[in-house]
């Protein structure tokens, strides 16, 4: 058993939509998350810059007495998840697209036509094809990159016309030349514009990794003696720029729960 909290980080915002599954499922678990709202969006910035940014943010994690930290960020876990694994040997570092892609290639769907949506980094480094092919060769697989979904969800346009507009300008052809069936949403800040994609086509299925991780999370946990045996209502949530969108993102997440949120705006410069 350990009580300590669990690390998560991200770009910015997107990482939260992983973290109502875990309260849910797991509501001993404590939480500490970092989101880089002063520098997002990642998706399209160099590996190295990624690589740097994340080192800094998992050593600051780390520095917080995390047990296990979370890759809530496809970009940074197609980029540099081995990195962050040899820098930190001794705890458990979790990315976001093994579990999806696990989840797709086991699962039938009606042609076989996987759609892989998602950062250009995330979609350049071919993590979710490479992995989807290993565990089921027999699937079709396409995908495109959407960089201006990331920026319009961290200004909040999310349920209006200009996010579905540039939803219709990257998928439309995208589905229908392709044929999709089945869309991974390859980014954990798109499963807030989910209704958006299913409203305007509706016959897809939608897979989200920011729900699929909490399986692997909870299995890590146990396999570790990791899990909490008291209940936790504490959590802290960092960002390097505690901007107006993210306290309100993060207040809608928790506003019919009990638990205790602390803001706290951190300066990642002392963790170089
Ligand atoms: N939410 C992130 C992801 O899953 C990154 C978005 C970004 O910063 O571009 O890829």
């Amino acid at each position: 058993m350990d009580n300590r909290p669990i690390g998560f980080f991200d770009s910015g915002l997107g990482g939260l939509t992983c973290i109502p599954y875990l309260m849910k499922a797991l509501p001993n678990e404590r939480i500490i998350y970092f989101g880089d709202t002063a520098r997002t969006p990642y998706g399209s910035k160099a590996p190295s810059t990624i690589t740097a940014f994340s080192l800094q943010i998992a050593n600051f994690l780390v520095q917080n007495n995390v047990k296990m930290i979370v890759i809530a960020c496809n970009t940074v876990s197609a980029t540099c998840l081995d990195e962050l694994r040899k820098m930190f040997p001794k705890i458990p570092v979790l990315g976001i697209i093994t579990p999806a892609a696990k989840l797709v290639a086991s699962t039938c769907t009606p042609n076989n036509h996987i759609g892989i949506i998602g950062t250009k980094v995330t979609i350049k480094s071919e993590a979710y094809t490479t992995k989807i092919l290993k565990f089921n060769p027999n699937l079709d697989i396409n995908s495109i990159a959407c960089p201006t979904f990331v920026p319009l969800i961290e200004e909040g346009i999310i349920q209006n016309e200009i996010m579905d507009l540039s939803i219709k300008y990257y998928l439309d052809n995208f589905i229908s030349y392709n044929k999709i069936d089945t869309l991974v949403l390859g980014c954990t800040h798109y499963p807030l514009i989910r209704k958006n994609i299913q409203k305007l086509y509706p016959n897809i299925r939608i897979i989200n990794p920011s729900e699929e991780i909490l399986e692997s999370i909870k299995m890590k946990l146990k396999d570790n003696n990791l899990l909490a045996n008291s209940p936790s209502i504490d959590n802290t949530f960092y960002a390097s720029d505690l901007s107006e969108n993210f306290v309100n993102m993060i207040n809608r997440i928790f506003e019919n729960s009990e638990f205790k949120v602390a803001f706290k705006n951190f300066d990642l410069e002392t963790y170089k």
